[in-house]
């Protein structure tokens, strides 16, 4: 059973989950589907990956209310109306009634459309279609125009974030306005963190896989991790994280390794 953290309008959320970029829909359904055997229950897709209809097809098999299901909605969308569209596109690809959480995937500043797309994703909320919203590669600044603009903060924002970036400041100001940090590529993909020997160091003492070890790193500092793996044992490795603790000082020194690396997809808006 994977714990669970209360978002800040109510609902429980998963405190890790699936990713799923990129993966396209054959490959999507199986990893959702032996991810869904393996216990899991957060599966998180977006309208840019381009795979939620085989995400939905594995969904099928699972009760609706047992998965927790995550979206998220392309520029084109940045408006009341378009939020809305985007929800009942992304819906009918799923086939779902409802969506868990929808994000705006990207600031997308130089269109400056954001907070129209926020006040969309309120209504949507209020309505009932979706029972929790947040944002994506949202920076503070971005946050905060929204928490000026409408009131409302998002209950999550989804960042690209593991020891090589490890977003402190940002992590702070998440916390600071009740938004729970999700992290992409948590497992550092492109920079070797996982050979690293700190890593590998406390790998062994811990007798346990160096991607647990830099998983437990986030959710022991409350971040929920949405690895992607289209493998068995890797899928069953990435959510066995809650059952050991790292010290202090081993969270510590992975910390260190912030700064370390740039990681490759940081600035490719097409992907993650
Ligand atoms: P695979 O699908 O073969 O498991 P991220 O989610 O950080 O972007 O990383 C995803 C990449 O890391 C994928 O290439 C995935 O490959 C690989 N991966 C997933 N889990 C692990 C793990 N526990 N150890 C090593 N590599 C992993």
């Amino acid at each position: 059973q994977v714990p669970t953290v209360t978002l800040s309008h109510g609902s429980a959320m998963p405190r890790a989950g699936l990713g799923t970029s990129p993966m396209n829909d054959a490959d999507a359904e199986r990893a959702v589907r032996t991810a869904l055997e393996l216990g899991y229950r957060l599966i998180d897709t977006a309208e840019n990956y381009r795979n939620e209809v085989g995400v939905g097809r594995a969904l099928k098999d699972a009760p609706r209310d047992e998965v927790f299901v995550t979206s998220k909605f392309n520029k084109r969308w940045h408006s009341v109306e378009g939020a809305r569209q985007a929800f009942e596109a992304s819906a009918e690809r799923l086939g779902v009634e409802y969506l868990d959480l929808l994000l705006i995937h990207w600031p997308n500043p130089e269109q400056d459309r954001y907070v129209e797309a926020w006040q969309g994703l309120i209504a949507l909320r209020d309505a009932g279609l979706v029972r929790a919203i947040g944002t994506s590669n949202f920076k503070p600044a971005h946050l905060q125009r929204l928490i000026d603009e409408t009131g409302v903060a998002p209950e999550v924002n989804q960042v690209q974030l593991s020891p090589v970036w490890a977003k402190s400041a940002e992590r702070e100001f998440h916390q600071r306005h009740g938004i729970v940090t999700e992290a992409w590529s948590p497992l550092g993909k492109g920079t070797n963190l996982l050979d690293h020997p700190v890593v590998r160091e406390i790998a062994e003492a811990h007798e346990r896989a160096p991607g647990q070890v830099v998983l437990r790193w986030e959710t022991q500092q409350g971040v929920v991790p949405i690895p992607k793996s289209a493998n068995r044992e890797r899928l069953q490795q990435n959510l066995a994280v809650f059952d050991f603790d790292l010290t202090d000082a081993e969270l510590a020194a992975l910390t260190t390794l912030d700064g370390t690396a740039r990681p490759a997809a940081d600035s490719d808006r097409s992907g993650h």
